[in-house]
């Protein structure tokens, strides 16, 4: 179990760093060209451990993919009907939209599939997938939560359809915001008889249907509605050409760490600049953040832009509503934000959190008090005070958590003292050289295995 040391900040930090290919985009890009026709060339490519669960889950189903350089991933499409059942169960890691998406993928499927995750995905709700893909015909069984009534759990079993059976029309109008469902059913909806639409209270990343349009699926979105009708379509998707633009999700950790420290500027390039994920920088602005955007055009359909950042005194922030959903990965940098600002920050709506890979408010309650942040946990959120001169020196457990750990990492630098952060290897799931990048930045980090 690898633990980080974190110093605090000897002066400010300074640079202009790339940050790793996006991960939701990422997942997309696999499972998609996977189902293509054809060779489908991916660049940019980070090797995240969330990504490879993917990865590896289609090369379990037959699917071939080189790696002609260590960027580069070549997916030797099958087309939409050509995966075949695998030999052994698909472990999806620590990846909770490996395992979600593949449920969307596979419920059409005439064979039978096992999905597995690591103790922390084995904990996440699988449900509000799995209801909605039974409701238009597919079988998925689980396991059932041990206190919570209905709620199921992986391992999951999806399929096989019956000879001849297909999934039905769907309508979903959805309790929560979750890019990871609608994705789930849109992708069932590519082998379904009949339309799918899904309703969701907000707008939540819109990755799937971007790509979907791109590869002339008929996918439409108006506003939080989105629906697919395969009608007509002939279920032919064209191999194609994607330069992965960099992740917003990481970009975030590096933008705070350097509102933070003060004197310090810090540009990230390419990162992806959609604007169901830009909620951060929203919210940074908000609270005063030095942050400026430089819009690079498109990639593959998705903006992209350099990312600059410089320290400015921070003020506290109501976070909240549709902002939520376009934040809900940088909800805990977003804390260590308001942990530095004047006044109370209080963000709401955002219970959604407490079924990530850990459960955010929870854990984030624990870390910000571990470094002398005074905070209340809410149903569905924290009010947190912000502090000012250094915070305490902090011995944190990321729980598993991959967000968890580099929120804590980017707290350390502004701590009195070295910082150690437990349990830190899960970082790789999404940012494997979040430590170099700091490092690269100025910062003084230590790993202890
Ligand atoms: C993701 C969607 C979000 C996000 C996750 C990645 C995706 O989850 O938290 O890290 O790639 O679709 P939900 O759909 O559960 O909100």
């Amino acid at each position: 179990m690898t633990t980080l040391l974190v110093h605090p900040a000897a002066g400010p930090l300074s640079g202009s760093v790339p940050v790793p290919s996006d991960k939701s985009i990422g997942h997309r890009a696999l499972l998609l060209g996977a189902l293509c026709e054809g060779d489908t060339r991916i660049t940019g490519f980070s090797h995240g451990e969330d990504n490879v669960s993917t990865a590896n889950a289609l090369r379990a189903m037959g699917v071939v993919i080189d790696e002609p350089s260590p960027t580069e991933l070549l997916i030797h499409g099958k087309g939409l009907d050509g995966l075949s059942a695998p030999a052994s169960d698909l472990d999806c890691g620590n990846s909770g939209t490996t395992m979600r998406l593949l449920c969307g993928v596979l419920s059409s499927r005439r064979f039978r599939a096992t999905l597995v995750g690591d103790e922390t995905l084995s904990r996440r709700p699988m449900l509000r997938v799995a209801g909605p893909l039974r409701t238009r015909g597919a079988r998925l069984t689980g396991r059932p939560h041990p206190t919570r009534e209905g709620e199921l759990l992986a391992p999951l079993v999806v399929g096989p359809l019956p000879e001849g059976a297909a999934l039905g029309p769907h309508e979903h109008d959805s309790p929560v915001a979750s890019a990871q469902v609608k994705s789930a059913l849109l992708l069932s909806g590519l082998r379904a008889a009949g339309a799918t639409r899904i309703r969701e209270p907000s707008v939540s990343r819109d990755h799937t249907e971007r790509l979907l349009s791109a590869l002339g699926c008929p996918v439409r979105a108006v506003g939080s509605i989105v629906e697919l009708d395969p009608s007509g379509w002939d279920g032919r998707m064209p191999a194609f050409d994607m330069a992965i633009p960099g992740d917003a999700s990481a970009a975030a950790f590096l933008i705070v760490a350097a509102q933070l420290v003060e004197g310090s500027r810090v540009t990230v390039r390419d990162v992806g600049a959609n604007p169901t994920r830009t909620g951060l920088l929203e919210i940074a602005r908000d609270m005063g953040a030095g942050l400026s955007l430089e819009p690079q055009g498109e990639r593959g359909g998705e903006p992209v832009a350099i990312l600059h950042a410089w320290s400015a005194p921070l003020r506290a922030a109501r976070v909240g509503g549709e902002t939520v959903p376009r934040a809900i990965d940088e909800i805990p940098i977003a804390c260590a934000l308001a942990a530095r600002a004047s006044g109370t920050t209080r963000i709401r709506d955002a219970e959604e959190l407490r079924h990530k890979e850990s459960d955010r408010i929870a854990t984030m309650a624990t870390v910000l008090r571990a470094f002398g942040v005074e905070c209340a946990e809410q149903p569905d959120g924290l009010d947190i005070e912000g502090h000012a001169g250094p915070l305490r020196a902090a011995d944190v457990d990321s729980r598993g958590d991959h967000r968890i750990a580099m929120t804590a990492a980017v707290l350390g630098l502004v701590a009195a003292g070295p910082t150690r952060i437990r349990d830190a290897a899960c970082i790789a799931t999404s940012f494997p050289k979040f430590v170099a990048t700091l490092r690269g930045l100025g910062a003084r980090v230590d790993v202890e295995p």
